[in-house]
């Protein structure tokens, strides 16, 4: 089949388009308010965009409680979501009035940063601390703003749990991480294979 995406008429009873983009990571976002409310949400429009320096970035589809905080305070985190924290990391995203703290709802332990001002989820196993460094609109076709936030920011610290490192590599068997396939479904990135880079010619 094939359809273009200005009707979008792909005959589906759900839309396929995001579960052609996967497995997505999953940037479990934490970021406090400057009345110091804490937040904590899940977005997999979310990647780690380069590694020199170490930089991600997490979309909002609109003006959310997270890209909001972000934008007041310069700062987040991301908390690394394993298989044992699925079900908290999907309560953290319901539609929550502004003052509400998603780490309570979802029982999880928020803790304070070392390097920024923000949360983040003291049950994961990893956690990466972020300053914004560019918030961008990016335009559609058209030309008109898409509605689509992006927060960009670069990591200064960052959080392992010592329990999965083995021999000097961070072990997905124990770490477990989890990614997001299309609709509601999730898989389990633990399932590794390795494979050499081809020699440069
Ligand atoms: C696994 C998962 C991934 C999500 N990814 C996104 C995303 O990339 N962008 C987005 O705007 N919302 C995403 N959502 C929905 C937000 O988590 C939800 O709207 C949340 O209430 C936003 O919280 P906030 O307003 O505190 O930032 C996702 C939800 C789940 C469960």
């Amino acid at each position: 089949m094939f359809y273009t995406t200005d009707t979008n008429r792909h005959g589906l009873a759900h839309d396929p388009f995001k579960a052609i983009v996967v497995p997505r990571p999953i940037g479990w976002i934490g970021t406090k308010g400057e009345d110091g409310s804490l937040n904590l949400s899940p977005y997999s429009y979310f990647n780690a965009i380069s590694d020199r320096p170490k930089m991600v970035m997490f979309s909002s589809s609109g003006r959310k409680d997270s890209l909001h905080n972000a934008e007041e305070t310069g700062v987040f985190t991301t908390s690394f979501v394993s298989r044992h924290l699925l079900e908290p990391m999907n309560m953290s995203s319901a539609s929550v009035p502004y003052h509400i703290d998603e780490f309570a709802l979802a029982g999880l332990t928020a803790r304070q940063a070392q390097l920024v001002d923000a949360p983040y989820v003291g049950e994961a196993l990893a956690v990466l601390e972020c300053r914004v460094t560019q918030v961008v609109e990016p335009n559609t076709l058209s030309g008109e703003p898409s509605g689509n936030v992006v927060v960009f920011g670069e990591v200064v610290g960052i959080h392992i749990d010592e329990s999965i490192i083995r021999e000097g590599r961070l072990d997905m068997s124990v770490a477990r991480p989890m990614a997001r396939m299309g609709y509601m479904d999730y898989s389990e990135g633990s399932d590794v294979i390795e494979l050499k880079r081809p020699p440069r010619s």
